[in-house]
C-alpha cells in the first residue's frame, strides 16, 4: 500500500521506519521529510498542517493511509477532511483532538468521566484568577488553555510567581490566543509516567509504559522543553497501576468520549503524576509522545500497519501487541541554546561512527540533509539515539556509547536519563 507520514520530528522518524519494516507498505511519502527521513520515502513539500493541500496530494496520489505524527494537524481536523474525501487516516478527529487542543475541555471530559486530576479552575478574567489563587492558599500551575508545543505551563511556588505568569498569558499575550484562556490547578508532587493506549472509538489497548524527562538539566532542573529523552518500560507503572490507569482513567475517558459523539480513534497520551494518594492525570496527548515514540517503536514487534488497520476497523479486542523484551532508553541531542533559542545550520559529524554501535537507533529529527550528503542542524531537538539493553543500565550504557561519537558545534544532552529507574534496579541488586 501507498503510505504518507506526516510530521518530521524523531517521533515521526521512528513511524517512518517502523512503516519502512512492514512487508504491507510499499510506497512511502513524507511531509519535508528530515535528514534522516529522507531515505526511507519520497519526500512531499507540504507542510504538516497545511489540511486541504495534504487532501489534494491524498487524492492526486491515491494514497490509500495516512499516518498523523504532530497534535496541529489534528486539531485542525486533517483525519475528518481525509476521511470526508474517502481516505482512511489514522488518529483522532478535530473534536477529538480537543482532549489536547483545550486543557479546559480536557478537565472538562475528566470531570465527568471521573478521572483522578488535581482541583483546577478556568478562567479568562485576571483579576478573577488572583482571588482563586489566594483563596486556594497553595502551589499552583498556570496553564495555557491550547497548543503550546509543550511550554505553557508555569509551575508557581509562590502568589507573586503565579500573579506573573497569569498577568503574562492573559494580559501579556504570551502564548498568544493559546493563553487567551488558562487553566490553574493545585501543584502535585510525584514521579512522572506517559501511559499511552490505541483506541479504536470503543476499545483500548496499552502500549508498553514509558518515562519522558521533560526538563533541560539534570537532575530535572532548567525550562521544560519538548522531551529530552525517555525510556520503556518504566518500573514506576508497576502492573497494578497500569490496571488502575486503564480502568479509572482509559476506558473512561474513550466511553465518555463516545457518549458525547466524538469517538476517540488514535494514540491516546496520559501524561499522569504518581503522587502519595494515587495516579493523577496532568494532561492528555492525542498522538505519539516525542520522544517516548523512539523506544516505544523500537521495541514493537507488532507490524504497526496491523495495528493501526485493527485500530480502523474496530477490531482492537482481538490484537495482543508483541514487544522486545529489553528495555529501551533514548538520549535527545539538542542544539545549542535549546529551548530558548536554538542555533542552527551546524555540520553533525559521526553519524555513521555511531551507526556501526551494536543495539543502538539514531532518529534524526531537526536535521536536514544537503545535496552534498552532509546532514545540518536545522532545529532544537536535533536527533535522539536509543539503545537497547536487558537493563535499563545497559540500555543508557549503549545509548551513550553512540552518542559520544555524534558532535556538531554546540551540542548539549543530558547524562542522567533513566536515573530513577536505573536506581530502582540498583536497589533490587543491592
Ligand atoms: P502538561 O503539558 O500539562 O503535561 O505540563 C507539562 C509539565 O508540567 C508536566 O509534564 C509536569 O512536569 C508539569 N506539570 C503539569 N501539571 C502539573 C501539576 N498539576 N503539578 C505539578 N507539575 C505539573
Ligand atoms: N514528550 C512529551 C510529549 O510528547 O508531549
Amino acid at each position: 500500500m501507498r503510505v504518507l507520514v506526516v510530521g518530521n520530528g524523531g517521533r515521526e522518524h521512528a513511524l517512518a521506519m517502523a512503516l519502512r519494516r512492514s512487508p504491507r507498505v510499499g510506497e512511502l511519502f513524507i511531509t519535508r521529510p528530515n535528514g534522516g527521513q529522507a531515505a526511507l520515502g519520497q519526500a512531499v513539500d507540504i507542510a504538516p498542517d497545511d489540511v486541504d493541500g495534504l487532501v489534494a496530494f491524498v487524492r492526486r496520489e491515491r494514497i490509500d493511509l495516512t499516518v498523523v505524527g504532530p497534535e496541529r494537524p489534528l486539531t485542525l481536523g486533517l483525519v475528518d477532511a481525509l476521511n470526508e474525501a474517502g481516505f482512511r487516516a489514522f488518529g483522532p478527529t478535530a473534536r477529538a483532538a480537543e482532549l489536547e487542543g483545550s486543557k479546559a475541555y480536557a478537565k472538562a471530559i475528566m470531570l465527568r468521566a471521573g478521572v483522578p486530576t488535581a482541583e483546577h479552575q478556568t478562567f479568562e478574567d485576571l483579576s478573577e484568577a488572583r482571588r482563586w489563587v489566594r483563596e486556594f492558599g497553595r502551589p499552583v500551575v498556570v496553564k495555557a488553555d491550547g497548543l503550546a508545543a509543550g511550554k505553557g505551563v508555569v509551575l508557581c511556588h509562590t502568589v507573586e510567581e503565579a500573579d506573573v505568569a497569569l498577568s503574562d498569558m492573559l494580559e501579556g499575550g504570551a502564548f498568544g490566543q493559546a493563553g487567551r484562556r488558562v487553566v490553574v490547578e493545585e501543584l502535585l508532587s510525584g514521579e512522572e509516567a506517559s501511559f499511552i493506549a490505541v483506541c479504536d472509538g470503543e476499545h483500548v489497548l496499552a502500549l508498553a509504559s514509558s518515562q519522558d524527562h521533560k526538563r533541560v538539566g539534570e537532575g530535572d532542573t532548567g525550562p521544560n522543553t519538548g522531551g529530552m529523552g525517555a525510556y520503556s518500560p518504566a518500573p514506576v507503572v508497576t502492573p497494578e497501576l497500569e490496571r488502575e490507569l486503564m480502568e479509572r482513567v482509559m476506558r473512561p475517558v474513550v466511553r465518555t468520549m463516545a457518549a458525547e459523539g466524538a469517538p476517540f480513534l488514535g494514540f491516546l497520551y496520559a501524561g499522569v503524576m504518581v503522587t502519595a494518594e494515587g495516579p493523577m492525570v496532568l494532561e492528555f496527548n492525542v498522538r505519539l509522545g516525542d520522544p517516548e515514540t523512539q523506544p516505544l517503536l523500537t521495541r514493537l514487534q507488532t507490524d504497526l500497519v496491523d495495528l493501526i488497520e485493527a485500530t480502523l476497523d474496530g477490531r482492537l479486542a482481538e490484537l495482543e501487541l508483541r514487544w522486545d523484551p529489553r528495555a529501551a532508553l533514548c538520549v535527545v541531542m539538542a542544539s545549542e541554546g535549546y529551548p530558548e533559542a536554538p542555533r542552527t545550520g551546524d555540520v553533525i559529524a559521526g553519524l555513521e561512527e555511531a551507526a556501526s554501535v551494536a543495539d543502538t537507533v539514531v532518529h534524526q529529527a531537526g536535521t536536514r540533509l544537503l545535496s552534498d550528503g552532509t546532514v545540518h542542524t536545522s532545529g532544537g531537538r536535533v536527533l535522539s539515539v536509543t539503545g537497547l539493553g536487558v537493563t535499563v543500565a545497559e540500555a543508557a550504557g549503549r545509548a551513550y556509547e553512540a552518542v559520544a561519537r555524534i558532535r556538531w558545534r554546540g551540542e548539549h544532552h543530558r547524562r542522567d536519563i533513566g536515573y530513577r529507574a536505573i536506581a530502582r534496579e540498583g536497589q533490587r541488586e543491592g
